[in-house]
């Protein structure tokens, strides 16, 4: 099984969890997309929340109901995929999440749904996280004095380009994205609590105690995972 049928596979089984009449939030990213369009393809009553530009766009384009959080601030679900995820003692699932620079507006529509359901195929699934750089959005003016900031912590943070080349990624609420290559993390938690601590971090790409569900596609078909 491919990487790309894996994804498939638990994005097929993540919207058995949706059912009428509920306000769904969208994730971003390759896995996240091909949610959407198995969501879009059931003609379910629902309407739904977009944690991007790029999510709200194709939902639009494929027909669904969407508004926005001013309009639908609280969510029934929340379905999306992740860098890594892995099982943290004394905080539940753990997830790095930002590789499609989302994590930011990710995060607070996860924090407006009653659950959060995490899938992914099963490369996602870790021992530790930080193999997987994590990202780190910031404002732009806050750059000179938040880098060195990570980099005494040790976490080895570079700055996010543009696909295309041109300059910095910024993000859909226009900060940068810094990437912190910081190896094996060991404490999660402390990690999280010391990059919030630093001004002109606007959030950080670790989702600790958030999923109470993770979806993980492999070989044996779609696994289940508790905290
Ligand atoms: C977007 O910012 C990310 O959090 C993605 O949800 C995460 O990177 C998983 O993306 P893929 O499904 O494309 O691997």
């Amino acid at each position: 099984m491919t990487q790309d049928d894996a994804k498939r596979l638990v994005a097929r089984r993540s919207v058995e969890f949706v059912e009428d009449g509920m306000i769904v939030g969208l994730g971003t990213g390759t896995t996240a997309t091909l949610f959407i369009r198995e969501l879009a393809a059931r003609n379910l009553k629902i309407r739904c929340v977009a944690s991007s530009e790029a999510s709200h766009t194709l939902a639009v384009s494929l027909g669904m109901n969407v508004a926005t959080l001013a309009e639908l601030p609280e969510l029934d679900i929340y379905i999306d995929g992740a860098d890594e995820i892995a099982r943290i003692p004394g905080a539940g699932l753990g997830l790095i999440k930002g590789g499609g620079g989302a994590l930011l507006r990710e995060k607070i529509v996860v924090s407006a749904a009653k659950r959060f359901i995490v899938v992914a195929d099963s490369t996602k699934l870790v021992e530790h996280l930080g193999k997987f750089p994590l990202p780190v959005e910031v404002i732009k003016m806050a750059l000179p004095v938040v880098e060195p900031k990570l980099a005494a912590l040790g976490l080895n943070p570079k700055l996010r380009l543009a696909k295309s080349g041109d300059g910095a990624f910024i993000t859909d609420e226009g900060n940068y994205i810094v990437d912190c290559s910081c190896g094996r993390i060991d404490d999660p938690q402390r990690t999280a609590a010391e990059i919030r601590a630093i001004i002109g971090v606007v959030e950080h790409g670790l989702f600790l105690g958030m999923a109470k569900l993770a979806l993980v596609a492999g070989e044996d078909g779609v696994s289940e995972y508790l905290p």
